[in-house]
């Protein structure tokens, strides 16, 4: 899941290790390196986390200077030692995020000309391919060339050739790699925040292009092997320093920039409402027939919640799924629409892939996301930051607040464009959102103890449902969505209104039920659903607002209270606790919050 390489003066197995902790959050579940050392190829692997391989480098280090690091995130083959990259054979080594998606059969042709196979990953038909060509007499870039027209699918590559030890060839068709240029020194990564301590200039690779990477430069060239100039540009991710503050994860501290990080958001997005004439100049509201939305995870949940209020204010209906559905249901899509991908690190590989989907049926193509240098903001017609600052911990949660105010905002824009609100509805909408940075530092100030209580209860179960009408249900999908990730608890969100076809026959004392209830329309119907629930033995956990918890008569495990609040900003809001409740549940079971097992931040295979 993260690639790093240096090709330095000094010995770089000590900064190939700690640019890989640069990139631990992404998620992996092993770890390897390589460097030249006297004219030959070694590598140190381990299972597990970084600090494995450190052990590993302190007894047998590695002195080369010039190498390639991996943090390994398993597709194909278990994350064993074994397993983990980088791959070595016939004086290659070669590190790689993606997927090769014709592995098998490149396999089963280079089996049948002798190659005998180590591992159980796609990977490695590249190192074997590789060195099949340099066997029948290419040169290093001639056989990287070959090889990258045999293989199919998804790439990030690294490559080292034991006879070349000036040079790292690298490739990449997906995954993001950036060549970092240092002082008589060059660098590679997947991700500039990888190199933000060595150099924040740098070079982003196009889909199709493949580098030379010496001391003094990279050559760049095409797919088809022409030389090609990619721009050289400032990462901001430079001026970022990954540091946890006084909280005990980066999970509970960006819980706590909220308040902070919706704040920028608004003075950004308000006055794009503000200047309705030209809000979003390149969708013309006013004119299109719909939009689609399309995200993963959080983000998805996100344009879900989006999805209601553009319906509902802007009277625009919206066609929306997750990305990896999107990109293959063949949705006949006007190209008169517009359409909205919503993505954190902006490399999600099945975003992207809708994305283009919808580029090439001629939609105009707007872009949420937190990394501005990612490919997907880079494909966009528009980009809409959503502002928040490196999100670290693998489970999203100041990304969606954020994600969720830059939507209000589009929403509010779009209505106010498509004439379906008045002029005082609208300075009402803005009023609201701007109440939010204060109201969530109240809320964050005060839930904490009652939240602490309710999760040391939580961690007793092993299954726990959630509920939600309107905008609370995918708020209900986002809270299990949470839990699961970072607890392991069992959990799942649902509708209110659809407990009685089927959720219902699981409800007993064993499963508590989480009910997100503001005092809104539906308040009253939601609280019907949890009298079914507490008629069949069910233990709710009401999160509500003062109007709600003054209005419900229900005897409840639990209530949590929160401000009473404008319908628009209940998600974001009500967001705060489910976080908190997700975040120290998994606290009490002492899992790892901020790299939970098998999860990836940053997901860049199909
Ligand atoms: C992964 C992360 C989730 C995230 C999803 C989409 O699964 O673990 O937290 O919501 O990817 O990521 P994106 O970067 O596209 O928002």
């Amino acid at each position: 899941c993260g690639i790093v390489g240096i090709v330095g003066q000094q010995p770089v197995s000590e900064r190939l290790v700690d640019a890989l902790k640069r990139l631990e959050y992404r998620g992996y579940d092993s770890a390897g390196i390589a460097t030249i050392t006297e004219g030959t190829l070694q590598r140190r692997r381990a299972e597990g986390k970084l600090v494995n391989l450190e052990t590993r480098l302190k007894a047998e280090p590695l002195n080369g200077s010039i190498g390639i690091a991996h943090t390994r995130w398993a597709t194909h083959g278990a994350p064993t030692e074994g397993n983990a990259h980088p791959h070595f054979t016939g004086g290659v080594a070669v590190v790689h995020n993606g997927i090769i998606e014709n592995f098998a059969e490149l396999k089963e042709e280079l089996t049948a000309a002798g190659a005998e196979f180590q591992t159980a990953t796609d990977t490695e038909v590249v190192a074997h391919l590789l060195a099949r060509h340099r066997q029948e007499g290419m040169g290093q870039g001639e056989a990287m060339h070959a090889m990258l027209k045999r293989v199919k699918g998804a790439y990030a590559l690294a490559v080292l050739f034991e006879d070349d030890p000036s040079s790292i060839i690298a490739a990449r068709n997906g995954p993001p790699l950036a060549i970092g240029h240092g002082d008589g020194e060059m660098f590679l990564a997947s991700d500039a925040i990888a190199l933000a301590p060595f150099t924040n200039e740098v070079t982003y690779l196009m889909d199709g292009d493949w580098a030379v990477i010496g001391k003094g430069g990279a050559d760049i060239f095409d797919f088809d092997g022409y030389p090609v100039e990619r721009p050289r540009q400032t990462s901001m991710a430079a001026a970022y320093q990954a540091n946890k503050g006084q909280h005990r994860h980066f999970m509970e501290k960006e819980i706590y920039e909220q308040p902070e990080a919706i704040g920028h958001v608004l003075a950004h997005y308000v006055s794009l409402i503000e200047n309705r004439a030209d809000a979003v100049p390149i969708f013309d509201f006013a004119s299109i027939p719909s939009l689609a939305i399309s995200a993963c995870g959080t983000a998805y949940l996100a344009g879900l919640i989006g999805k209601y209020w553009f319906e509902r204010y802007a009277r625009l209906p919206v066609e929306i799924d997750v990305a990896s559905e999107f990109r293959y249901r063949e949705i006949p899509l006007s190209p008169q629409s517009a359409a909205l991908f919503i993505s954190q690190s902006g490399e999600t590989a099945d975003t992207l892939a809708s994305l283009r989907y919808c580029k090439k049926l001629g939609l105009k193509i707007g872009a949420i996301v937190n990394a501005a240098e990612s490919s997907i903001a880079r494909e966009a017609d528009a980009v809409f930051p959503i502002l928040a600052g490196p999100e670290i911990g693998v489970a999203s949660t100041k990304a969606f607040t954020c994600q969720l105010a830059v939507l209000a905002a589009l929403a509010i824009s779009a209505a106010r464009t498509r004439g379906t609100v008045t002029e005082t509805e609208v300075q009402a909408l803005v009023r609201s959102l701007a109440e939010m940075p204060r109201i969530m530092s109240q809320v964050l100030n005060s839930v904490q103890p009652k939240i602490e209580l309710l999760a040391r209860e939580l961690s007793r179960y092993h299954d726990v449902l959630y509920l939600g009408r309107g905008t609370s249900f995918p708020l209900a999908m986002e809270g299990a969505l949470k839990l699961k990730e970072i607890s392991y608890i069992h959990a799942e969100g649902y509708a209110a209104g659809e407990l009685k076809h089927g959720p219902i026959a699981l409800i007993d004392k064993n499963m508590p039920v989480i009910v997100i209830a503001p005092f809104d329309r539906f308040f009253n119907k939601t609280v019907s659903n949890m009298e079914e629930v507490a008629a069949r033995g069910g233990r709710v956990i009401l999160i509500t607002d003062q109007k709600g918890a003054t209005a419900s008569k229900l005897d409840t495990m639990h209530t949590i209270v929160l401000p009473a609040v404008d319908e628009i900003i209940a998600p974001m809001i009500f967001s705060l606790p489910i976080q908190l409740l997700a975040y120290h549940t998994a606290v009490f079971m002492g899992t790892d919050v901020d790299q939970p097992r098998n999860l990836a931040k940053s997901v860049t295979v199909e």
